[in-house]
């Protein structure tokens, strides 16, 4: 509190694609307690097919400040008298926005606004701030971002200008990138995001190129998605194995209603299927499955405490599993066995540093071939068993 300039940094403005774990056997992980231990990793893995589709844009441009310089404003306005104290100016958004406003109007140009927006973001600490400048420019104009290069020179329209401004002012206030433009690219499609559900991360794709590493294309094939938030999983499955069937289950209704549009707007494959309710429970006339993965909330007390400012925004029913974060992932590992056939599979996201705790508690509830396999980072983020 009291800090003038936040060092905050948005968790994954602008990041996307699917990219593969390449090393075998690799014997070093990161433990939660700094040792070292075994993490088995998958040979390399399969690069998929972009899909290139493109999702609606949204932004309801609610918020009401205004960043980028404005039209003149009249004399004795309440901004200009503001701006005569400039000892109270530093970093402070809202002043810094009535200083600009006070400056001479210009045409503001695709390049020009840009530099500007650059300059603020770079100043402000925020991640990426050419690319961040031109996303949300590119979502303001309804365009590519590579579009904007070849209109440099075209001038902003006063309402495009506002809508920007309105967007830039978000962004300064800590909100994702991805909920302002509405969309996050995941295994190369793109998905509706909103404060309903959180932001589909990378690291996540790396379990939906286990799951299919590990199941064949075939009807007989059921898979299960616990807690899918925003859908990812559970539709990049079904699109990736359209013989399989899916079932997918949130305990939240609004991340639900997300997920539905997602998969509206994916085509609506039709071996997908939706249960709302706790964890497995509402799956208990779909079982068995031949896979159960899940991406649940694993965050701990203290890192609830810790968050970025961009995470901040993501709903913390998401978030948070319980004081040592192994909440959820402890109640799957041990609902999962009545759930899965005979030699079916349970892949889990976890936090880095919950490896063992996870690996211990498989191997107490019975399962067999238990590994940890890593991420891009080379943290070990995904483990995966088999009922015996
Ligand atoms: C970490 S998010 C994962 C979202 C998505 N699978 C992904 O990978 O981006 C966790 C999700 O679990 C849901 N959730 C929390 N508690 C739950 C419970 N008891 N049963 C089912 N879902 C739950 C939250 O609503 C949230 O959508």
């Amino acid at each position: 509190m009291g800090q003038v300039l936040p060092a905050w940094t948005p968790a994954f403005a602008g990041a996307t694609g699917s990219g593969a774990s390449a090393s075998c056997l690799d014997p070093c992980f990161r433990r939660g307690d700094g040792k070292r231990g075994k993490c088995f990793l998958p040979g390399p893995l399969l690069s998929q097919g972009r899909r290139g589709r493109k999702a609606p844009a949204r932004g309801d441009g609610k918020w009401g400040k205004c960043l980028l310089p404005s039209p003149p404003r009249k004399r004795g306005s309440r901004a200009a008298g503001l701006t005569a104290m400039p000892s109270l100016l530093n970093y402070r958004p809202k002043i810094l926005v009535m200083r600009l406003m006070d400056a001479p109007s210009r045409l503001w140009t695709v390049a020009s606004v840009l530099q500007w927006t650059f300059q603020q973001f770079q100043k402000r600490q925020v991640d990426s701030p050419r690319l961040t400048a031109e996303l949300l420019l590119a979502h303001v104009l309804g365009c590519k971002r590579i579009a904007l290069y070849l209109e440099y020179e075209r001038p902003l329209e006063p309402k495009e200008l506002q809508a920007y401004r309105l967007l830039i002012q978000r962004r300064l206030r800590g909100e994702p990138t991805q909920y302002l433009v509405g969309t996050k690219e995941f295994y190369q499609r793109s998905f509706l995001v909103d404060a309903r559900a959180l932001i589909p991360r990378p690291e996540t794709e790396l379990l939906v190129d286990l799951a299919l590493e590990k199941l064949p294309n075939t009807p007989k094939a059921r898979i299960a998605d616990v807690c899918t938030g925003s859908g990812c999983i559970a539709l990049s499955l079904a699109l990736e194995r359209p013989e399989a069937e899916i079932w997918a289950t949130d305990i939240s209704k609004e991340a639900l209603s997300l997920a539905q549009e997602n998969h509206r707007l994916l085509g609506g494959p039709s071996n997908l299927h939706w249960r709302e309710g706790n964890l497995l429970e509402p799956l208990l006339k779909a079982a068995p499955f031949s896979m159960v993965v899940s991406n649940p909330p694993y965050l701990s007390a203290d890192e609830m405490q810790n968050l970025q400012r961009e995470v901040r925004f993501e709903p913390s029913l998401a978030l948070y599993g319980g004081k040592d974060g192994m909440q959820f992932l402890s109640q799957i590992i041990q609902q999962a066995p009545r759930f899965l056939g005979p030699g079916g599979w349970l892949l889990l996201e976890i936090a880095e540093g919950q490896g063992e705790k996870t690996t211990q508690q498989l191997a107490e509830a019975g399962y067999v071939d238990i590994l940890l396999h890593k991420d891009w980072a080379g943290l070990c983020r995904i483990a995966q068993a088999r009922r015996a």
